[in-house]
């Protein structure tokens, strides 16, 4: 686990390098692309012998090659890279994705027709069967959350499907596959490509639907609670949030290894599902101090791990609920995200703080996890240990109506959207 998490330090700092110099050729390409766009723009005007050469004709044909491009996301990139002539001949090929067609509330989703997505040679095409929600969707949408270089410009973080066709380096898939992935995005629509490593067999016992409420939590959760906190049997986990995506996981999974699990929620219904969940300890946390609870469920000693969503708002009472060498590690900020810390609470206590996302990781290092999910994880799932929790099924024309729901907060675990 040690050369583990070193091999990943290591590739995240290779990721930061090659995200810069990608970032860089990006925007070289994006600046070289859009001339000569406008060069073929008026040379076709040329052609048809209707040359006007006025300014507000320019610049509605650029805008026009923009949109089929994909650059539909309140101004976010997209990421192809193809030339003018590659793009048109595959222009001919079109499926349906959820786009932002500006910055804002959920009535800026909208189903359109856009082009397919581009194959790699490390990549695999998914038909997709299901995609699910996650809080930082809510964020890409308003324009908060961008996608990183080179990813769709479309929501979703994961999926399931079926594979349609296989990049020239891939070996393991094959068309046919059943599969679920990780995505960077592009997960609300019809099709999405996705690099060979993050995809994952469907685990056998869940439907192919269902698969997809699987890749993102899991890999959040067990980056993060077992990879880097380390959380072993007979210790004792606090996740806030028990009735989230990611929280109906964490407790059924470490329920499986052995942990003894206490969770935060807010009604009375949401904490009782958690309790059938297998959570051990059950703390409203709109009525009671969990800080109090936890130190007196554990005899005042504090639990070895938290799972923290919430941020700022959490930090100094997460300190307070840790034992000594206790481990917190923030996945959100859904609390805020700046804060003061008093370091004499983290050395007296020798606590181990530590905040991660998923989404920026390279390639190299969200394939890494998700292999260690399919050896870990998958087994739980399989054995009918760990199951998909989802609140309700929406159509993808119904996206919006999917935002506004995960918003309310009513919902208990995912909420999937099928194309
Ligand atoms: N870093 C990463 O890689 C990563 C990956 C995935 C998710 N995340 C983060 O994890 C969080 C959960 O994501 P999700 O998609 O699972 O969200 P979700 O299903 O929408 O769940 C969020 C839940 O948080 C609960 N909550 C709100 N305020 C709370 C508080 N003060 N104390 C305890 N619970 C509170 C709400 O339920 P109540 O009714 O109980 O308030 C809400 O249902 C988000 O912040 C997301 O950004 C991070």
């Amino acid at each position: 686990m040690e050369d583990f998490r070193r091999c990943l330090e290591r590739q995240e700092r290779e990721r930061n390098e090659r995200n810069r110099r990608a970032d860089e050729i990006n925007e070289l390409q994006r600046q070289v692309d859009e001339q000569v766009v406008i060069a073929v723009v008026l040379q076709d005007e040329e052609n048809q012998g209707r040359r006007r050469g006025s300014q507000v004709g320019r610049r509605r044909n650029v805008n026009r090659h923009r949109h089929s491009r994909g650059i539909v996301c309140g101004g976010v990139p997209s990421s192809g890279r193809s030339s003018p002539r590659e793009r048109k001949r595959k222009s001919a090929a079109s499926m349906k994705a959820v786009v932002i067609t500006t910055p804002g509330g959920p009535e800026v989703l909208q189903l359109q027709e856009v082009e397919d997505p581009e194959l790699k040679d490390n990549e695999v095409l998914i038909k997709v069967e299901a995609t699910a929600l996650n809080r930082a969707d809510i964020l890409q949408r308003k324009g908060m959350y961008p996608p990183p270089p080179g990813s769709s410009p479309y929501l979703g973080l994961e999926c399931s499907g079926t594979i349609e066709a296989v990049g020239k380096q891939v070996s393991r898939w094959q068309v046919g596959d059943k599969v679920c992935a990780l995505l960077s995005g592009g997960g609300y629509a019809e099709k999405v490509a996705v690099p060979a490593g993050q995809v994952l067999l469907a685990p056998p016992g869940v439907s192919l639907q269902d698969a997809a409420s699987f890749p993102e939590v899991s890999c959040t959760v067990w980056s993060t609670v077992f990879m880097m906190s380390r959380l072993s049997a007979g210790e004792t986990f606090l996740v806030h949030g028990g009735s989230s995506g990611i929280g109906t996981f964490a407790i059924q999974i470490a329920k499986y290894w052995g942990a003894k699990v206490f969770v935060t929620a807010g009604s009375k219904e949401k904490l009782a599902f958690c309790k059938n969940l297998g959570a051990d300890v059950c703390i409203n946390y709109k009525t009671e101090d969990f800080v109090a609870r936890v130190k007196e469920e554990t005899g005042g000693k504090g639990v070895d791990v938290i799972l923290d969503i919430i941020g700022a708002e959490y930090f100094r009472r997460n300190l307070d609920s840790l034992s000594f060498d206790g481990r917190l590690f923030v996945i959100g900020t859904m609390g805020g995200a700046v804060t003061e810390i008093d370091l004499r609470v983290v050395l007296s206590k020798r606590l181990t703080i530590q905040a991660a996302g998923l989404r920026y990781r390279s390639p190299e290092n969200k394939a890494a996890v998700v292999r260690e999910v399919e050896n870990n994880v998958w087994p739980a799932i399989v054995a009918g240990k760990v199951k998909p929790v989802v609140y309700k099924y929406f159509p993808l024309s119904e996206a919006a109506e999917a935002h506004r729901l995960m918003e309310s907060s009513k919902h208990i675990g995912k909420i999937l959207l099928l194309p």
